[in-house]
């Protein structure tokens, strides 16, 4: 596939497929693959230093694809690797190239969207702990106060296909409530993971009608869009045709399945191995500087 130059999705598993899927509805135009990494989710409560080198692995395959920009589209992932693989990794292997998250383009887009300038994130444990979020608003969004709530059960409803039901809104009504105790000017809830928008209508069943919903998928794929203006240069490097491939590092069968519900349409996927990558000689230094996520742009 050496003629195709497409776009890189990267996600810990099925998760950013909802990202994903706004992308392409919004620029069809582009070559892509997904890579999900299946194998070894969820990454939500794993240390920074195995979200690191198991992202650099993603992202190590999805260049030998040819993939001149690669989008981590998972929010620990974008929380606790991105940095370094901006920082470290891309300068050495791959100066040309480029690798951007999700945390940022979301971030920016919150500003407008509250009139408390009071904002509630739900996102898993990993997330959370990162403080990414917190650090990016404060550099991005400044007069937005962010409450934080983590909520890893979430995640492996979703995996499970438990999209309703009362399992799911036990879960859903505990976190508003361990939520809306933070601050009564919450106005806004981020789903900032990636699995959430899956949940929205039921969420929206359940927390206060005058609670905003904001939903992650809707404001990467225009932020993406955005940065090909800015950076002609890289949208000049991916090939149109509208290729999409689907890989994953466990069952395709299994991927197949859940990816028909997170795409809408039937999926067929190709498993691949992820290879372990070398990474940098300072691992400590890594960890001190994994939280602060920011993307280049
Ligand atoms: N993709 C992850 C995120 O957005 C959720 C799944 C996981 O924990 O790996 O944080």
């Amino acid at each position: 596939m050496s003629h195709h130059s497409p776009i890189g999705i990267f996600d810990s598993g099925f998760g950013g497929l909802t990202i994903f899927r706004k992308i392409r509805e919004l620029m069809p135009q582009y070559d892509y693959i997904y890579l999900g990494d299946n194998a070894r989710t969820p990454y939500g409560n794993r240390s920074f230093e195995t979200v690191l080198k198991f992202t650099a692995e993603g992202v190590q395959f999805l260049f030998s694809q040819g993939c001149p920009l690669i989008i981590i589209a998972c929010n620990t992932a974008s929380a606790k690797a991105l940095r370094s693989i901006q920082q470290q990794y891309l300068p050495k292997t791959y100066p040309e190239r480029r690798v951007l998250g999700v945390i940022r383009p979301t971030v920016e887009s919150i500003q407008d969207k509250t009139s408390t300038n009071t904002v509630a994130l739900w996102g898993t444990s990993g997330t959370v702990s990162s403080q990414s979020f917190v650090l990016e608003t404060a550099k991005h969004a400044p007069k937005v106060k962010l409450v934080q709530q983590a909520c890893p059960l979430l995640v492996p409803l979703v995996e499970a296909g438990e999209l309703e039901g009362t399992g799911l809104e036990y879960f859903i009504r505990k976190y508003w409530g361990q939520t809306e105790v933070q601050s009564p000017r919450i106005d806004t809830l981020l789903l900032a993971c990636t699995h959430y928008p899956l949940l929205k209508k039921q969420i929206a069943k359940i927390i206060p009608r005058n609670i905003n919903i904001l939903s992650q998928d809707e404001l990467v794929a225009p932020s993406l869009a955005d940065y090909f203006k800015r950076h002609p240069e890289m949208e000049s490097l991916v090939t149109t045709g509208g290729g999409c491939r689907y890989l994953t590092t466990d069952q395709c069968g299994h991927f197949d399945r859940l990816a028909r519900i997170f795409m809408g349409q039937d999926i067929s996927s190709e498993k691949i191995e992820l290879k372990e990558v070398k990474l940098l000689d300072n691992p400590r230094h890594i960890l001190l500087n994994a939280d602060n996520e920011s993307a280049p742009e």
